[in-house]
């Protein structure tokens, strides 16, 4: 059987993210669990707000088809998103609403989507850890038909989450990124 891939999106391009290094530390648990792992920078797929008429003009942007297709190359995705005024940053719901317009031959649009398993995380400096962008991105992700994980980490004081390795220091938030990174390969792994 050919290896598990994993892709890994994190939603923020500040430089110090939260979301990044959550992003890398989810990302070393995934290969520890066996899964063969890809991290990106959506910096690499620099996408202007979505427009139907650039669209009818121009089709779909090249970087949101190549993102697409790293996705349809990876057998899972784990996406990491900060929170902005309770919900998801634009990055992220630009990024996924360009990507849902991609059809390629033989597919239907959006179906990179779907028969595909997907988990979420979010970290931020506050108590509640972007739960609040965590429900938004479930029911987007959700709307596109993909089949999302009910493990999620929510990490909250994030500043304060690390030891000196870069390592998750306290049990429920090791426990929580565990159990969802073994989710992701056990759902991605049955829908191989
Ligand atoms: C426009 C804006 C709105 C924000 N709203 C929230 C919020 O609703 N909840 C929250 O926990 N943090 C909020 N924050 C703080 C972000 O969580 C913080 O900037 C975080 O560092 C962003 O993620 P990053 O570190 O991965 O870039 C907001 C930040 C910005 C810029």
């Amino acid at each position: 059987m050919s290896a598990l891939k994993i892709l890994v999106i994190p939603g923020s391009l500040r430089t110090g993210s939260h979301n990044a290094r959550l992003a890398a530390a989810a990302a070393h648990e995934l290969a520890q669990a066996g899964a063969e792992v890809t991290r990106i920078s959506l910096s690499d797929f620099p996408l202007p707000i979505y427009d139907g008429d650039l669209q009818s003009k121009s089709g779909v942007p090249k970087h949101a088809v190549n993102l697409k297709r790293m996705m349809s190359a990876h057998h899972g995705v784990l996406i990491v998103t900060p929170e902005y005024n309770s919900s998801v940053p634009p990055l992220l719901k630009n990024t996924i609403d360009w990507v849902s317009r991609v059809q390629d031959p033989h597919e239907t649009r959006g179906q990179v989507f779907r028969n595909r398993a997907f988990a979420i995380s979010a970290a931020s400096d506050n108590r509640l850890g972007g739960t609040r962008a965590l429900a938004a991105l479930r029911l987007i992700l959700t709307a596109c038909h993909a089949l999302v994980v009910p493990n999620q980490l929510a990490l909250s004081f994030a500043s304060e989450a690390y030891d000196d390795r870069d390592r998750l220091k306290h049990p429920a938030d090791i426990e929580a990124l565990g159990a969802m990174a073994r989710q992701l390969i056990d759902i991605s792994q049955r829908l191989m």
